[in-house]
This record gives structure tokens, sequence and C-alpha cells, in this order.
């Protein structure tokens, strides 16, 4: 339990009950969910850090400015309200809502796909990124630092980009067949790790000279920020704020999933530096796939509540809590013995599983036994993030082994308290305790895509 005279920066007002279960109903309840803890109920979940993705909890000041929502169709006064606040952060002209992260990626993401062949370079794409890239006809090339891999390493900013993989990427394909390079602020696929303001400059100067547009995924950006302020040279006297308009500064479009930084449940942000012709596009496209362009795919109200979650995310003294709440259940574990990507990200602890369960081979799913063997102990749901994530080779129809088998402790916003986080620290500590114990898991059902959401397992022997 954390002091120092500190604990969260705000009272509780609004309570949701939770319900912990006994050791056996969570041992007949995973098992009538195929041991898949999606298929689980959420009632039936004590603490779930399934995804910090629209599981926060709003402020007083999101709920009372949902009062004076505009739910009008055309030229609402909500959308001019969260327009001036993304314009406020950014800088950008354009500026439109969409329903979340991935209706921005369907909206822009093919209008930079203008033939055959092209690619898009990131980091690490998100998952739903990576998969509008290819549904936009192009190919996603991820060139992340290695640090990235080096789990048990401690690096300031594992979720740079490798300068001489993205320089090789753009030569061996061509400049002109290379759509967009996505920053990904910050990385969540390696950890929600930050990358550095240098990295981001460096990446512009190359994009620049190639005359390749950037695009920054900052779902969690205000995160990236913090990280800025505390870990780089220079930026340890500056503002939140501040820092936040440099890194849009290095882009030229934003893509976000405001169910992260923005603070809402539901909702996202597609906004333009200042290329009208990609503008227009855009704007044309979003009315059959999202929504008019004042709108966008939210309502009225939300885009109130939006407005209001923005600024609220960049303020110092909610970051500094939210990444020491990642920071204690991290520590705890790692003294304890359990391996983690380390050091801890923005918005997770990732739990190094294979360092775990060795004696689990790629293909029976070594971060699932853990994430399920965690569910049992205490009724924790967390998420596989490793080869049952990756999928098969649409080729060859192998498992693909992914590099980490990862599993990933995914903290809401302003929701669970330092007692809750113990919670979660001493069942898996547990599980790490009796992990020869762990057995690997088959398929009883498999879907051919996005299996990971849908699949039904059984328990090895
Ligand atoms: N980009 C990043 C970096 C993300 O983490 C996500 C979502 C998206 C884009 C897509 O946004 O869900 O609003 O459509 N990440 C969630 C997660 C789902 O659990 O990490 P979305």
């Amino acid at each position: 339990m954390k002091s120092k005279y500190m604990a969260e920066p705000y009272r509780i007002k609004m309570v949701e009950p939770i319900r912990q279960t006994t050791r056996d109903e969570r041992i007949t309840l995973l098992k009538n969910a195929g041991y898949n803890p999606f298929s689980l109920r959420s009632e039936d979940v004590y603490i779930d850090l399934l995804t910090d993705s629209g599981t926060g909890a709003m402020s007083q000041d999101q709920w009372s400015a949902m009062m004076v929502g505009d739910e009008a169709y055309a030229g609402s006064k909500s959308f001019y309200k969260l327009e001036s606040v993304v314009k406020h952060i950014t800088g950008y002209k354009y500026f439109m809502p969409v329903h979340q992260g991935r209706g921005a990626e369907q909206v822009f993401l093919p209008q930079l796909v203008t033939k055959k062949g092209m690619y898009y370079i990131s980091n690490i794409h998100f998952d739903t990124t990576r998969a509008h890239v290819e549904l936009a006809g192009a190919r996603a090339i991820d060139c992340v630092v290695e640090d990235c891999y080096d789990i048990e390493h401690y690096h300031d900013f594992k979720g740079n980009f490798c300068l001489d993989k993205l320089e090789k990427a753009i030569a061996t394909h061509g400049k002109e067949n290379i759509a967009g390079i996505i920053m990904t602020i910050t990385n969540n696929s390696a950890g929600g790790q930050p990358v550095s303001m240098a990295n981001l400059r460096a990446v512009k100067e190359i994009a620049k000279k190639n005359g390749i547009m950037t695009i920054i995924d900052g779902a969690r950006y205000a995160e990236n920020c913090f990280f800025i302020k505390e870990r780089e040279d220079g930026y340890q006297d500056m503002d939140i704020l501040d820092i936040a308009r440099e890194t849009f500064s290095y882009g030229d479009a934003f893509l976000m999933s405001a169910k992260k930084d923005g603070l809402v449940n539901m909702g996202g942000i597609l906004a333009i530096k200042d290329n009208e012709a990609v503008y227009n596009k855009c704007r044309t496209y979003i009315v059959p796939m999202e929504g008019f362009p004042t709108y966008g795919g939210m309502n009225g109200r939300d885009m109130e509540a939006l407005a209001v979650g923005l600024m609220e995310a960049l303020d110092i003294h909610y970051l500094q809590h939210r990444i020491d709440q990642i920071r204690y259940l991290g520590d705890r574990l790692r003294d304890a013995g359990v391996p983690i990507q380390h050091p801890v990200g923005g918005h997770a602890v990732f739990v190094d599983c294979k360092a775990i369960c060795p004696h689990i081979p790629y293909d029976q799913f070594p971060a699932l036994a853990v994430t399920n063997a965690l569910y049992i102990e205490g009724g924790v749901r967390a998420v596989e993030i490793g080869s049952l994530l990756l999928g098969r080779d649409p080729d060859t129809k192998k498992n693909i082994q992914s590099r980490m088998e990862l599993m990933r402790l995914t903290i809401p916003r302003r929701v669970y308290t330092y007692n809750h986080l113990d919670v979660v620290a001493d069942a898996m500590i547990h599980v790490y305790e009796h992990r020869h114990e762990l057995k690997g898991y088959e398929f009883e059902y498999e879907s051919p895509i996005l299996r990971h959401f849908t699949a039904t397992f059984r328990p090895l022997k």
C-alpha cells in the first residue's frame, strides 16, 4: 500500500459494486467460457484489467457537460466546442469526430493509398491500424528499436523508431511507395512504451526529406508527454500542454482513440494539420463510413464530455497518479521476481510469460495459461498478447510464433485504488510461485481470423 501522504487525486462520489466469486465458482465459470477470458461476463470478474480502452471513470465536470450536448445533425454547438479544444492542443486546422480510433483509421488511411504496392511504416502498428492498412490494399512495416524486445533491460524510450530500419525500409521500397509513417505514441504493442521527442523529430526529418506524410496514432499521447517531461533533457520544466503541442508539430495528421487519453467511454478524433486535399477526401468519405462531418459517429453529449476529458488528461497531477499506479503494480511484481517488460509503460504492466513458462511451447499459448490461472486465483481478468493474438500464416496456415509472449495487466483510468492493485499483485505472485504447475491449451474451436476473441480451448494434461 502506497502512501507518503499521497493517494488518488479524486474522491469517490458514485460507486459501482463489484463482487468477488469463490475459487470453485471461477473454475466453473472459466470452463463454461471455453477457457477464453473474452467470453467471461464482466459481473463474474472482480478486477477487470482486460483493457484501458473506454473503461475509465468520467469526472463530475464531464458528466455535467453532457447535459448541454447539442444533438443537431449538422453544425452542433458541441462540435464547435470540441473542435476548439482539439485545435488548442494540436494546432491543426481540420478536425472531424469519429466513433472511436478505428473509425479514424478507416476514413483516413485509405486516402493515402493511391496505387498498388504501397506501405505504411510505424514503430509498431496497433492491430486495428494494421488491419485498416491491409484493408486499404497496403502493407504494414514495423521499425521499432531492438531494445523493445529486450524485456529485462531498462531503456527510457523503448517505443522509439529505429531510424536505420526506417531509412532502409524507405530505400528498399522506394519513397514513392510509402503511403505514410505512423507514429504510435505510446507504443501499445511494446508495453505502452514511450517515444522520445528527439525520435519524433528525427522521424519527421526523414519523412520530410522523402516527401512522406507523418500520422500520429495518439490514443495515449498525454501519457507519452508525461514520460518526455520526466525523462528527456530540456522538458522537465515544460507544461504537458506545450510538450503535446511540440509533439503534434511533428505530425501531419492525428488519429485518436479518445477512449484512452480522452477520458471518455466512446469516441475518436481525426485531425489534419493543413493538407486541404486530404481533408477534402476524408470529409467526403466520412459521411458514408461514420456520419456527417460535424458528428462523425459521436453524440453531441459525448463530444461535450470529450472536450472536457482531453484537458483533464493533460493535468500533471492526474498523469503523475496514473503512471505511479502502473509503476506500483510493476514494482510489486518485480520485487517478487515476476518478469515484466521493464520499465513499465503508461497504461499497463506486461508480464513476460515466455520466461514464466519455458515448459509451455508457443503454440500451447503460455500467456493464456498465466492469464487463466490469474483469473482462477484472484478473479482478475487480464489479456494475452502473444502467439494466440498473432494467429496463423495466411499461406502456410501454421501458427506464427510471436517474439514475445505477454500478459497485459491494463489499468483503467481513475477506476481502481491501490488496494485493488494489491489484490492483483498478490494473486499474480501466487501464480508465479506455482508456475511449474501451469499447463498449456489446445483449440476446441478456432475462427479463421481474429481468433483470440472467439476461440474455445481445452487445457492440456
Ligand atoms: N491505436 C492504438 C495505439 C490503440 O491502442 C487502439 C486501441 C487503437 C488505435 C484503436 O482504437 O479501439 O478506439 O478503435 N486499443 C485498445 C486496447 C482496443 O485494448 O489496447 P479503438
